[in-house]
């Protein structure tokens, strides 16, 4: 090591394709920068099994790598996005890392995401839960003005912390029982707290949980791995609401007001 710079040893998933074995190919990283991105590391990485020439560079998802996209996300010696609190992989430096370290990296793993090639997972089950929730009523014609719908603050805020759901995954891959609920718990609870959202409200509610039991995600058994994990600090306390919308709709739909 020198100055801002670290040694690291590398086991890296390798998968050529979906129906392939895989494996933890090892690398060494001399001399990175702790001012890189984990992203960045990997790049480094890349630009030297291309020079080799001996293999393929390691496939991984990344788009905005500015923690909004959420395309990002490998577990990192066992923890979705790595060891950093509330941080995507994308925005996670090498600083938090020591000279010497040895990492293990691995896609996220979980039944309804499966791994399309090295560190890349099929996360389209997510598009699916989001298609089932549908649209929200809203008039056409021009822009409302801003403003124009009164918001309560406390609801504006609710909406706004839940919204901050990215859709990256890691909260499934968390955990155990490979639960989405608190990414649908995120989607259900922005749109619950505002007045937009409640035309559709209990339909959405009830399609949107159908889906993710449907696509083979488990149930919540409050462990809590998914909040931790969870680079937008999205609370397990939205998992209980969406387990009130979800008893507040099945009640509706029994007297058929849902
Ligand atoms: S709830 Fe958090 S961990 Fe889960 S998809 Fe949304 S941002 Fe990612
Ligand atoms: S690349 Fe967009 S959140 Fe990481």
């Amino acid at each position: 090591m020198s100055g801002d710079t670290i040694n690291l040893t590398l086991h890296v998933w390798r998968q050529p394709g979906p129906k392939a074995a895989g494996r933890l190919v090892r690398y060494q990283a001399g001399g990175v920068s702790t001012h890189m991105s984990f992203l960045e590391l990997l790049d480094v990485v890349n630009e030297g099994i291309t020079a080799r020439g001996e293999e393929e560079p390691i496939a991984f998802d990344h788009d905005c790598r500015e923690g909004i996209c959420g395309m990002c996300g490998v577990v990192i010696n066992g923890v979705a996005h790595g060891p950093q609190a509330a941080t995507t992989t994308c925005q996670l430096h090498l600083r938090h890392f020591r000279d010497g370290d040895t990492l293990f990296v691995e896609p996220w793993r979980a039944g309804p995401f499966p791994v399309l090639k090295d560190l890349i997972v099929d996360r389209s089950a997510f598009d699916r839960i989001i298609e089932a929730g549908g649209y929200i009523t809203a008039p056409t014609g021009g822009a409302a003005d801003a403003n124009a719908i009164a918001v309560p603050k406390e609801s504006a805020d609710r909406a706004f912390d839940n919204a901050a759901c990215i859709g990256c995954g890691a909260c499934v891959a968390a955990c155990p029982n490979a639960s989405a609920m608190l990414f649908t718990a995120a989607k259900l609870s922005h749109l619950a707290a505002l007045p937009q959202g409640q035309p559709e409200r209990e339909k959405r509610t009830l399609a949107m949980v159908a889906t993710q039991d449907r696509l083979g995600f488990g149930a919540c058994t409050n462990i809590g791995e998914c909040a931790a994990v969870c680079p937008k600090s999205i609370p397990m306390e939205s998992i209980a609401r969406m387990n009130r919308e979800l008893l507040r709709a099945s009640l509706r739909r029994g007297r058929g007001r849902g």
